[in-house]
């Protein structure tokens, strides 16, 4: 046998029986994969394995992740086990980093067949943290239902894996890399590329950089400060906004990927993203965003540290949608958010009169309706926002997309909510979050609540918190048919929807690492008082959701652990 040639090994393994994924890929604590013998290989074979053999044979497959402990490791292995199952080459980000959305990107630009993303999103890094695997299909976004089903059962029965041990990779230097394998005719390549500048020309296309370099380095330039979190995207914002578009270097803050995203929780809220908020407080920057881990969810601030709801952020984007050429030119096929996300949206849809979805949380809802040209602008209330220019959320985006309306409408971030409000009405809103609730209890309050709210003499009920009285007009449990292939996807949040279009959502988070997450969405939309504090606005509805779920009581909770 020529020495030369890389062996292909198939080795024999046990299966686990939780390698379910969840809506975001198989997340498990970093620990689980270190302790478990070949837990990754098994998700991985998995994965390669619910491909059929024909479609996986000489195709192209993406690898990337957002930089967090185990990422380089677990690229070794993913590359050597795709050479030994087949696939003729992969993509992998420059030290084998990549954003989602790149991520997203990279997938579409090289026609894979899909790509495998190594992120556990917001979730903490580190030996002590978490990791992620995340399967996305040849679209560029997260794969299906029956997709994930069809790995999960592969897992549950996997006897042996495929892999080429001895390929070693330089994720350290751009191009390609060949291997040649035994009993393989052609050679395996792996291709290290820019996903930086793939990212970024993708982004050239879409909005007027002209225009955003003279907002953000002209004569009369606002200041900014971006808040890459320690996560994978600061070098897409250091090249973007600074190299580029000419921001200072010290806008933009904490843009080194770091393994353990320096200890810090990569979640663009108001909590995590306390630092950027409190920088911001003195007036010094017109602008403020924040990204997470891997670079799908941003957080938009005002001056001041003004707090744009991702909510109404989706609103005022779409209702300025023509701000940004992308749209000017390809016009605007549909809006969409999920169930929680307030119906802020659902205004601007009915004024412009473009078509609105209201989808069940999670991205991949999204996507279908793009494929089928659907749809172009979309959201969530989780800090997710993006378009159709690729298949999954995009932070970046969403800054500039402020950003080319801020070019645009030459008017501070204040100014344009507040004129958003006046011209449409404000959809206050707020999520209580119950967190780590004994999973039985928060299950049993679900199905009462749900007993309770089916209920025919539910509906016309009056609810009164002093002097504010709301009437039930609609309840269920929120339930979705895709326009596009009439799957229906049930259980999707109680909802209580009252007269006068204030709402109360309850669902389950589909994603709590420990015990059970119960989320509360308060909505109520004031056409005139549009100038209030959001919690005190919402603060009667809360007190009738406790109160219908009876939540405290069940749960022995006196509040919620975080409101947002
Ligand atoms: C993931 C998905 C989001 C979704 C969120 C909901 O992050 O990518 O699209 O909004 O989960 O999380 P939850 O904890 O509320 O189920």
């Amino acid at each position: 046998m020529d020495d030369s040639l890389l062996r292909v090994l198939t080795v024999p393994t046990s299966p686990y029986s939780d390698q379910r994924p969840g809506p975001n890929g198989l997340r498990r604590k970093v620990r689980v994969f270190q302790s478990r013998r070949n837990y990754l290989h098994n998700f991985i074979q998995s994965i390669f394995s619910s491909i059929d053999l024909r479609d996986r044979q000489g195709s192209t497959v993406v690898v990337g992740g957002d930089g967090r402990f185990l990422n380089q490791t677990a690229i070794e292995v993913i590359v050597q086990m795709a050479a030994a199952n087949g696939v003729g080459r992969v993509v992998v980000g420059h030290l084998g980093l990549m954003s989602t959305p790149a991520c997203s990107c990279v997938i579409r630009k090289f026609k894979a067949i899909g790509g495998i993303v190594l992120t556990a999103g917001r979730e903490p890094a580190g030996p002590d943290g978490d990791f992620g695997i995340k399967f996305n299909t040849a679209n560029g976004g997260p794969a299906s239902d029956a997709v994930t089903n069809k790995i999960y059962q592969i897992s549950r029965t996997i006897e042996e894996f495929a892999i080429c041990p001895g390929l070693r990779l330089d994720l350290t230097t751009l191009g390609k890399q060949t291997f040649d394998l035994e009993n393989k005719f052609k050679p395996f390549t792996v291709e290290i590329v820019d996903a930086v500048e793939s990212y970024a020309n993708l982004m050239r296309n879409i909005f007027d950089f002209a225009a955003l370099k003279e907002l953000l380095s002209g004569e009369n330039h606002i200041t900014v400060r971006l808040d890459a979190m320690h996560g994978v995207v600061g070098p897409y914002v250091k090249r973007i906004l600074c190299d580029e578009l000419g921001c200072p270097a010290n806008s933009a803050v904490n843009c080194l990927p770091m393994e353990d995203f320096g200890g810090q929780h990569p979640d663009p809220n108001l909590i995590y993203a306390a630092d950027l908020l409190d920088s911001m407080r003195d007036g010094d920057y017109d602008f403020g965003a924040a990204f997470d881990g891997d670079g799908v969810r941003n957080m938009i601030l005002g001056k001041h540290g003004l707090f744009v709801t991702p909510s109404d952020s989706l609103a005022v984007i779409a209702d300025n949608i023509f701000c940004i050429p992308y749209f000017q030119h390809r016009g605007v096929r549909g809006f969409a958010r999920s169930i929680p996300t307030s119906a802020a949206l659902d205004r601007v849809a009915k004024a412009t009169k473009i078509e609105l979805y209201e989808t069940p949380t999670g991205w991949k809802f999204f996507g279908n309706l793009m494929d089928a040209g659907r749809l172009s602008l979309c959201g969530e209330e989780s800090f997710g926002t993006s378009g159709e220019h690729i298949r999954e959320k995009d932070g970046l985006w969403a800054a500039l997309a402020w950003l080319s309306i801020l070019a645009t409408r030459r008017q501070s971030v204040q100014d344009i909510l507040q004129y958003h409000w006046l011209k449409y009405g404000r959809n206050y809103f707020t999520r209580y979050d119950y967190e780590n609730i004994e999973i039985d209890a928060a299950c049993e309050m679900m199905e009462d609540l749900e007993i309770t709210i089916a209920d025919k003499s539910f509906v016309r009920q009056r609810f009164a918190v002093e002097d504010k009285i709301y009437q039930v007009e609609k309840a269920d449990n929120f339930e979705y048919t895709d326009p596009v292939d009439s799957s229906i996807t049930r259980n999707q949040g109680l909802r209580i929807i009252f007269s006068d279009g204030s709402r109360i959502i309850y669902r389950l988070s589909g994603a709590s690492s420990e015990g059970a997450t119960v989320r509360i969405y308060l909505e109520s939309f004031e056409k005139e008082h549009i100038f209030q504090e959001t919690q005190a606005v919402l603060a009667p509805l809360a007190t009738i959701a406790v109160k219908i779920s009876q939540l405290h009581r069940r749960t022995g909770r006196t509040g919620p652990s975080v409101i947002t």
